[in-house]
C-alpha cells in the first residue's frame, strides 16, 4: 500500500470536517475521490500534505507514518499535492515556475529531459515559457501547477478538482497527459472531483465522501450503476420525490 489513511478525524476549530475516514491507494493505482462541496475532500488532501493535522487516526506513505511530518518532508518523500486554487508564483516566469518543480528533486539528472517532455505535453506553456505566470489564463495556470507537480517526480500526485474552471476540451487534455505520464512513470494518482468526470473511466477505484465520511467505495462501474453517486450528490435517490427535510 503506497498511501494508507486509517480512521482519521480532522477538525477546523469547532467544525468536524472528517470523521473516521479511511482511504488506501496502492502503488500504480488511479483512485478518484468524489463528493459534493463541503464534503471534506480538500481537508483530506491538506491532511495528507501535512498542512492540517488529524486529531486521531494515522496517515502512512510508503509504509511510514507521516502524520507528524512538516509539509516539505512529505513532499520530499514523493507525495505531491496540487491544491484546488492554482498557486503559481505570479512574479516568476512560466519556466521558472516549472524549474521550481525540478528543484524539488535536486540531484536527479533527467530534469532537463523531463522539462522538455512537459513542455511538449503543454504547448501553451511552451509558447509562453518566458511570460510571467500572472499573465496566464486560469486554465493555463492550472496546467502550470500540474506540470510543476509532475516535474517534482512524485510517487503519488493528489489533485484537488483539476477540472475546476477549465473548458471541457482542456480537461480532456489534462486527463490524457496524466494518464500518459502515469503509464510511463508508474505514477500513482488520487484525483479529487465534485462529480463523476472522465477521470472515472481510467480510475481503478472510487471513494465517495459526504459530510466528512466515506459513504461508498467500489469500482467506477459499481458507483455509477447503483446511482449511488447521484444519491451522494443530491442527498436523495434520483427517483424519489423531493421533500423537505
Ligand atoms: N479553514 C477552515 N476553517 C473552518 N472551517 C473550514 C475550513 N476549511 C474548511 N472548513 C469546513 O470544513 C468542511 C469541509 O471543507 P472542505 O474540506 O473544503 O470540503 P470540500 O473540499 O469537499 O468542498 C466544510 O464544512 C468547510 O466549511
Ligand atoms: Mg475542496
Amino acid at each position: 500500500m503506497l498511501l494508507s489513511i486509517q480512521d482519521i478525524s480532522v477538525h477546523h476549530g469547532q467544525i468536524c470536517a472528517l470523521r473516521g475516514v479511511s482511504l488506501h491507494v496502492r502503488q500504480g493505482e488511479t483512485v478518484s475521490l468524489l463528493g459534493p462541496n463541503g464534503a471534506g475532500k480538500s481537508t483530506l488532501l491538506w491532511t495528507m500534505a501535512g498542512a492540517v493535522r488529524a486529531r486521531s487516526g494515522t496517515v502512512e506513505f510508503g509504509g511510514r507514518g507521516i502524520g507528524d511530518l512538516p509539509p516539505e518532508s512529505i513532499a520530499r518523500l514523493g507525495l505531491a499535492t496540487v491544491p484546488e486554487r492554482r498557486r503559481v508564483f505570479s512574479s516568476l516566469t512560466v519556466e521558472e515556475n516549472l524549474r521550481l518543480g525540478l528543484w524539488a528533486q535536486s540531484g536527479y539528472r533527467g530534469g532537463e529531459h523531463d522539462l522538455h517532455q512537459v513542455l511538449d505535453y503543454f504547448p501553451k506553456l511552451a509558447e509562453r515559457r518566458r511570460s510571467l505566470a500572472a499573465r496566464l489564463s486560469g486554465g493555463e495556470q492550472q496546467m502550470l501547477v500540474i506540470a510543476r507537480a509532475l516535474l517534482s517526480r512524485p510517487r503519488l500526485i493528489a489533485l484537488d478538482e483539476p477540472s475546476f474552471g477549465l473548458a471541457p476540451m482542456v480537461v480532456d487534455q489534462v486527463y490524457d497527459i496524466l494518464q500518459d505520464w502515469r503509464a510511463r512513470r508508474n505514477l500513482t494518482l488520487l484525483i479529487v472531483e465534485q462529480t463523476a468526470t472522465r477521470a472515472l473511466s481510467f480510475s481503478d477505484r472510487v471513494y465517495v465522501l459526504r459530510s466528512g465520511q466515506i459513504e461508498h467505495t467500489g469500482s467506477p462501474a459499481e458507483i455509477c450503476d447503483s446511482e449511488r453517486l447521484e444519491q451522494a450528490y443530491f442527498g436523495f435517490p434520483s427517483t424519489a420525490p423531493q421533500g423537505r427535510s
